[in-house]
């Protein structure tokens, strides 16, 4: 491991704004097959124990450097603001800024999106924002917005909760939608083309960059917005995988491919 990575870890590990549990913490060894979860300390309790309030807490899942984490907490400090990702070296840069900044309404949690359900309880999560994902051109049920993925979101996002998804990926927004219309959501925003179109879009969504959404702009890529309802069950869409991954073209599984980025 580069010198970088050692400093940044050891770094992480001074923010009282970063939970770094380990996986032994929420993970039960029961023999049998799947996932196997244990409840968190702060499952229901991050208002009380983290930010000392009991105001709405939005998650960005996938937050890399945590750019819409920090950003949303500047302009609505009457919510909470908590970016998840698997990446310490990349969650260093948002806990740095939180801390050193002094903002009391964002933290960063150090986990899969897979284990979210041992972090949170019923109804504690109002919002959740997928930023750039990635598409999982070959694996479905590796999508942050699969079925499988909504139904653990829908353990823990309160009644009437957002899903936003922003993304360059023309396939992973086309999924989405699918998955969308096939269990009945209802859609709030849908652009193909957040900064070529006409329709009114939240000010947040074409005000704030990632630094994934700054590297595909500058490769020319449109970047696409999605926000719905996920109230119910989700059911499995009938979506043309083979057109929409020619319409991708060949690129992204370069461009997303964890190894290749910082
Ligand atoms: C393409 S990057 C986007 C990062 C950031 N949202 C941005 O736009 O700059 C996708 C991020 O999702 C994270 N990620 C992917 N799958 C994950 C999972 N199952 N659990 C936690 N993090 C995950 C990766 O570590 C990576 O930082």
């Amino acid at each position: 491991m580069g010198h970088d990575k050692l400093r940044k870890f050891a770094e992480n590990e001074t923010f009282a704004c970063l939970k770094q549990p380990s996986s032994a913490e929420v993970l039960l060894r029961t023999g049998e097959p799947g996932l196997h979860l244990r409840d968190h300390a702060l499952k229901g309790r991050w208002g009380a124990d983290v930010f000392g309030n009991a105001n709405p807490i939005v998650l960005e899942l996938g937050c890399g450097k945590g750019d819409y984490t920090v950003a949303l907490a500047g302009r609505f400090p009457e919510k909470n603001f908590i970016g998840v990702d698997i990446k310490g070296a990349r969650l260093w840069k948002g806990a740095k800024y939180v801390t050193e900044n002094a903002v009391t309404n964002a933290a960063f949690l150090r986990t899969r999106v897979e284990f979210l359900e041992a972090f949170f309880a019923p109804g504690e999560i109002s919002e959740i924002w997928l930023t750039f994902s990635d598409p999982q051109l070959k694996s479905p049920s590796g999508r942050l917005s699969a079925p499988g993925f909504i139904r653990r979101y829908r353990k823990f996002l309160a009644p009437g909760g957002v899903i936003h998804l922003k993304t360059d990926s023309r396939f992973l927004h086309e999924y989405t939608k699918a998955v969308v219309n096939a269990s009945g959501y209802k859609t709030l925003n849908s652009s193909i083309d957040i900064y070529g179109s006409t329709e009114t879009l939240p000010d947040v969504v074409t005000s704030i960059q990632t630094f994934y959404e700054k590297m595909f702009l500058a490769e020319g890529y449109p970047i696409t917005y999605l926000a719905f309802t996920p109230d119910g069950e989700p059911a499995e869409p009938s979506f043309d995988e083979k057109f929409w991954k020619e319409a991708e073209g060949g690129r992204r599984s370069f461009s997303h491919a964890p190894h290749k980025k910082p």
